[in-house]
């Protein structure tokens, strides 16, 4: 029904329009348990197959919300009945940014893909803090932290930027990714230059660990680039995997099948979805194996179904996330994906999850 009624209609009006609107309809269904329970009849599946445990933390499955939906914290109250088994809320940046302005959010239909130019729109670690004073977690939830997007934070203040926020907010999470990824900030990925990478984790090594803490990646990197940032996070045994990856807005290598009006709506947007599919798996397998196994991969990247998540784990990802995916296929996405991994696991004698990690 959401892909041939629902969807065709909701892609006639503007998009961020259509997020804001489900992120007001996930807070009045997360608010009592009889709409949560509601939501659950038609989203949740459970089984005992899709379980696992990741650096101590429990997971009902292996399916999480990628960071960009739920930028403000509004709703890990309704997303488990949606059928995740955690979610990434942000990117929360320690002051708060109203976002890039004009357009920042079109869709790419043939693309199965998206143009994000958000600019690291929140509302800041402090109003986030009053929420979680008062909020409890169901199921795990991360938190994607990444630098105020501001042009007089630069240098050395980005890094006590990004240092604050974890020291205000990762006590009230599962897990924190540091975002060194995100491409629409205004001096571009940055931290993931070496040497910025260094200062940034140098200054996180000095701090309490008080939760895993993975490093969020693009999803375009050659094989050298990730060398470098594997030969820097080695240094610093606090971290615990990876994330990847992000938008990328290497459009000369997406090979992108929009017409060039469609893709011009938003030239300096970061793209989403199928596009990256491939790449990031790639990253995957990359990571896995020259690690061997090492650090925890959480893979997402173009995530529609079942398949598409089964490679991510066959290539060594532990965990998978979906955003791009969630918009194209509405809210019975999670349920499909879980069902379908259960009978992959199966065809291929699997009795869980985990035992299927890397085994490409
Ligand atoms: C609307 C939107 C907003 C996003 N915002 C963030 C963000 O704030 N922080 C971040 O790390 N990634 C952000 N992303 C990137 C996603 O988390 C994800 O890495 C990327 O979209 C690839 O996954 P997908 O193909 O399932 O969308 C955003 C993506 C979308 C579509």
């Amino acid at each position: 029904m959401y892909t041939k009624i629902i969807k065709p209609i909701l892609f006639r009006f503007d998009p961020e329009h259509v997020h804001d609107f489900f992120v007001a309809t996930g807070r009045v269904l997360g608010a009592t348990a009889l709409t949560r329970g509601l939501v659950g009849m038609f989203c949740r599946y459970e089984n005992p197959m899709l379980e696992t445990t990741v650096c101590g933390i429990h997971f009902k499955n292996p399916i999480g919300l990628a960071a960009g939906f739920d930028k403000d914290v509004q709703l890990t109250n309704v997303m488990p009945a949606v059928g995740f088994g955690y979610m990434e809320v942000g990117a929360v940046t320690r002051y708060p940014y109203e976002g890039n302005k004009g357009l920042r959010l079109a869709r790419l239909p043939a693309d199965q893909s998206l143009i994000v130019y958000y600019g690291l729109k929140n509302i800041g670690a402090e109003e986030i803090e009053k929420k979680l004073k008062r909020l409890s977690f169901s199921f795990p939830v991360g938190l994607n932290i990444a630098k105020t997007n501001r042009a007089d934070i630069m240098g050395e203040k980005s890094v006590e930027d990004y240092v604050e926020t974890y020291r205000m907010l990762g006590k009230y999470f599962a897990y924190v990714t540091i975002n060194v990824s995100c491409p629409n900030a205004q001096d571009g990925c940055t931290f993931q230059d070496p040497a910025m990478l260094d200062d940034l984790l140098g200054a996180y090594a000095k701090e309490e660990k008080v939760c895993p803490i993975f490093l969020k990646i693009s999803s375009h990197l050659s094989e050298q680039e990730i060398d470098d940032i594997l030969a820097v996070v080695l240094k610093y045994s606090f971290i615990d995997g990876f994330i990847t990856g992000n938008l990328s807005k290497r459009r000369d290598i997406l090979d992108l099948k929009s017409e060039k009006e469609r893709l011009d709506l938003i030239p300096a947007g970061g793209i989403s979805g199928k596009p990256v599919q491939e790449l990031t798996t790639n990253e995957i397998r990359y990571i896995y194996k020259k690690t061997k196994g090492k650090y925890v991969i959480i893979g997402l990247g173009g995530v529609f179904t079942a398949e598409d998540a089964y490679e991510k784990i066959k290539a060594g990802a532990l965990l998978v996330q979906i955003i791009t995916g969630l918009i194209y296929g509405g809210p019975t996405t999670v349920k499909d994906i879980n069902k379908g991994l259960v009978e992959l696991l199966k065809r291929d004698g699997y009795k869980n999850i985990a035992e299927a990690v890397g085994k490409e």
